[in-house]
């Protein structure tokens, strides 16, 4: 299959890019967080094609993005006011909301699961496809199964040209990792997956507290430990672990790093810029700069264990080959 470049700044190529997801077509979209590989939700065929284009179990779950807050009610019951809540607060934007599934909701997009994921994502040419066309795709990351998320039209073309009908080009994803998913089907709200709104954010919101656990759930299939993984080995250190260990380094390897105080002959530098928004919107992309580089492996120096810092930490722990 010949996977086509389309451009978001193109009126044909956009309308172009809803026709083939309507005629059950795979394209993939920029989204405010990363690309997304979408499909006609209300299409288990193509939903299905998903699977095998990514190359991911087809027990994971996947995230139905929607065209508007109302159609909440035409993929959910039982939703409850901190649903809505929130889905006023934070939509369009990088909020999934883990909700009990309508009747008509194929177990093909939820992994055979009662509950549901769903979001309204805030790229603006994405928006206007779902609402042209009124659909409702599934999309999960872009990337083969457990790689790196892509961020750049360019980045879901490596893995994913020839295996889909098209990619819409709209330039890099202004956050850069992937939405927070909060269950609201417990009887504490729960996050499931750090990302760009916060605990506070969220708590601000409902007035009341969420649960974060720590250590990420993997429960649900698709919340996996290892994840997002670069092809060389990623090796996280703390500042004080760089400055012991890079004078010792032997092999060539890149270092992604935003203290200054780090060198050594053997290191490619990539400097990460902070805070951790400006830190989270290039990391996936400085990782697979890094992993082109020729180099044994990279490593990353870790960011403050903080909550502003914890959608960052969540990714880097999961793509990390000494994660615990
Ligand atoms: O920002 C994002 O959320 C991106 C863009 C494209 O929207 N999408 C994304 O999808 O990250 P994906 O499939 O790579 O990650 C979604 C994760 C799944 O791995 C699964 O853990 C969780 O969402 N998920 C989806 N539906 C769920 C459900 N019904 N119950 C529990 N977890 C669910
Ligand atoms: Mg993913």
């Amino acid at each position: 299959m010949k996977t086509v470049l389309l451009q978001a700044d193109n009126a044909n190529d956009v309308a172009l890019c809803g026709d083939l997801l309507k005629q059950g077509q795979l394209v993939a979209v920029p989204t405010e967080t990363v690309y997304g590989l979408a499909a006609d939700a209300t299409n288990p065929d193509a939903v299905s094609a998903i699977f095998s284009a990514k190359g991911r179990p087809a027990n994971h779950p996947l995230i139905v993005h929607l065209h508007a807050k109302t159609a909440v009610n035409d993929w959910a019951v039982k939703v409850s006011t901190a649903a809505y809540a929130l889905a006023e607060a934070f939509w369009p934007g990088p909020l999934t909301l883990l909700l009990h599934k309508a009747a008509h909701v194929s177990p093909t997009v939820t992994g055979g699961l009662n509950t549901v994921g769903l979001r309204m994502p805030a790229h603006p040419v994405l928006l206007n496809i779902l609402q042209q066309q009124q659909l409702a795709v599934a999309a999960p990351s872009a990337n083969l199964y457990k790689k790196l998320s892509p961020t750049s039209a360019e980045h879901v073309m490596v893995g994913m040209q020839g295996k889909i009908s098209a990619v819409l080009d709209g330039g890099d994803c202004w956050f850069g990792v992937e939405s927070t998913i909060i269950d609201l089907t417990q009887t504490i709200p729960t996050i499931v997956r750090a990302g760009p709104i916060s605990a506070a954010q969220i708590e601000a919101v409902l007035g009341r507290p969420v649960a974060q656990p720590r250590q990420h759930n993997v429960a649900v299939p698709g919340n996996v430990s290892a994840h997002y993984q670069p092809e060389k080995p990623l090796l996280c250190f703390s500042h004080e672990e760089l400055l012991l260990h890079l004078p010792q380094q032997q092999q060539p390897i890149a270092l992604l790093h935003y203290s200054d105080a780090v060198d050594s002959a053997k290191v490619t530098k990539l400097k990460m810029p902070t805070p951790a928004t400006a830190f989270a919107r290039v990391l996936y992309q400085s990782l697979f700069a890094a992993d082109k580089l020729p180099v044994s492996a990279i490593w990353c120096e870790l960011p403050p264990d903080t909550d502003e810092w914890r959608a960052v930490n969540d990714r880097l722990s999961r793509a990390s080959s000494n994660r615990s």
